[in-house]
């Protein structure tokens, strides 16, 4: 019973994937620590290089351990087929790539992490890809965007620290009639919160680092696959050989074929061990991130000294009533950006938190603060960080799941500092 689709999410997390029969009784995966495995004949090699089995080659290309990990992501995100990979970042290129060809174009979201901004911006480009960047939240805008060179939209499902929360499921029908498939990062809504695949959405995509490790002691990125998209339609006559292959896990296998194991974005496997150890714990972590963001988003709000605060959980956010009907009253999310006065009230904040720890991450366990504008987004163009709303008097708060009483306890101390 332990891969039962019946139960509900919280046993699910913990149970699915589980195989203790295979591992001597063991109710933790082995960490297979083995750079290649040895086959029996060289018929068998040969049948395992042709896919006419699922044996274990390589780590490069997959590793038991991986594998379990996958098999628990998929199942939360109720997906037909995943790939684990060293990093979101990794997740997200090899994503991408999987569907762009030199001269293609892709309209995304201007909501996006750092990275992936710099990426589609910057890098793209060098091979001749145009990412168009919209406001996630357009219809318009995204229809507007599309051309014949269009390729994808992608998204992600809580944008970050815009915060803004983008109608999933109306964009994948918007994507479906123009024959494109709608790639998410779910990072920050994790499957507890939101799956995006029953929305309607092609491929999930998660940076495993935040909160589905949810320790902050492991990187990892993953690919998950609807299977549902029609890569046969007119746009996509490059994935005929994979079609062949895999009918409708094409697209995963052209994501692990051609550019996972030729990258070489694998994820260690302890770094899989760590991440379902913290995977156990997602249901009540997210439970409690989200209450106690919630709790922290009213804080903030009537505090004197902040000048706004955004958090989709909050009457006020524009997209309050789509991310409660989106995410069924579950909650909003852990993480919220708020306004102080300009800069150095910023850093006169920040400096004199003591429990709230410093650093570039979110999603840990701990009550993370930063403050982008001058770190993660320092080296963007000012009009550019304007656009993306990362503006200098913006801290973004990733909220942990401590007391809240001592998270608002060590808020406050911090903003009376701001009086003196
Ligand atoms: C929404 C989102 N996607 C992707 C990433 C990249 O993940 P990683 O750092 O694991 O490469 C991050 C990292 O902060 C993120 O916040």
């Amino acid at each position: 019973m332990h891969n039962s689709d019946d139960y509900r999410f919280a046993t699910k997390v913990i149970h699915a994937g589980q195989r203790p029969d295979d591992w001597e009784g063991a109710t933790h995966p082995p960490i297979c620590q083995s750079a290649s495995h040895r086959h029996p004949t060289a018929e068998n090699l040969s049948d395992t290089f042709g896919g006419k089995n699922k044996d274990h080659i390589y780590m490069r290309l997959t590793n038991p351990t991986n594998r379990v990990l996958e098999e628990k992501l998929n199942a939360l995100e109720e997906g037909r087929g995943a790939v684990s990979m060293s990093s979101g970042m990794a997740a997200i290129t090899n994503a991408c790539m999987a569907l762009l060809r030199a001269g293609d174009e892709f309209v995304c979201g201007n909501s996006l992490f750092m990275s992936t901004y710099l990426l589609f911006a910057n890098v793209f480009k060098k091979y001749d890809i145009k990412a168009r960047f919209v406001e996630s939240t357009d219809l318009d805008a995204i229809r507007n965007a599309i051309n014949d060179k269009t390729r994808f939209i992608y998204l992600e499902t809580i944008g970050n620290p815009k915060m803004d929360v983008p109608d999933l499921a109306a964009t994948a029908k918007l994507a479906h009639d123009h024959g494109l498939p709608l790639l998410v990062d779910n990072t920050l809504a994790t499957p507890y919160l939101c799956r995006p695949l029953t929305l309607g959405a092609d491929v999930v995509i998660h940076s495993t680092t935040k909160y589905l490790s949810g320790h902050g002691a492991a990187t990892g990125g993953v690919v998950i696959d609807g299977g549902n998209f029609d890569w046969q339609s007119g746009r996509f006559a490059d994935f005929k050989p994979f079609v062949d292959r895999k009918g409708p896990l094409a697209y995963l296998d052209k994501v692990w074929r051609e550019h996972h194991i030729n990258f070489g974005t694998t994820m260690a496997p302890q770094h899989a061990f760590l991440t379902m150890i913290g995977l156990d714990t997602l249901a009540l972590r997210m439970e409690r991130h989200m209450a106690n963001t919630q709790k922290v988003a009213t804080f903030l709000y009537e505090r004197p000294e902040v000048q706004w605060v955004r958090y989709p959980g909050l009457a006020g956010h524009p997209n309050h009533e789509l991310a409660n009907r989106q995410f069924g009253g579950k909650g909003y999310g852990g993480v919220l950006a708020f306004g102080l006065k300009d800069q150095a009230e910023c850093f006169r904040f920040i400096n004199s938190l003591k429990l709230v720890y410093h650093l570039a991450n979110l999603g840990d366990c701990k009550s993370l603060v930063i403050h982008p504008a001058s770190s993660q987004y320092l080296s963007f163009p000012a009009a550019t960080r304007e656009d993306l709303l990362i503006t200098s008097d913006l801290v973004r708060l990733s909220v942990g799941i401590e007391a809240v009483e001592d998270i608002t306890a060590d808020l406050a101390q911090a903003l009376d500092n701001l009086q003196d």
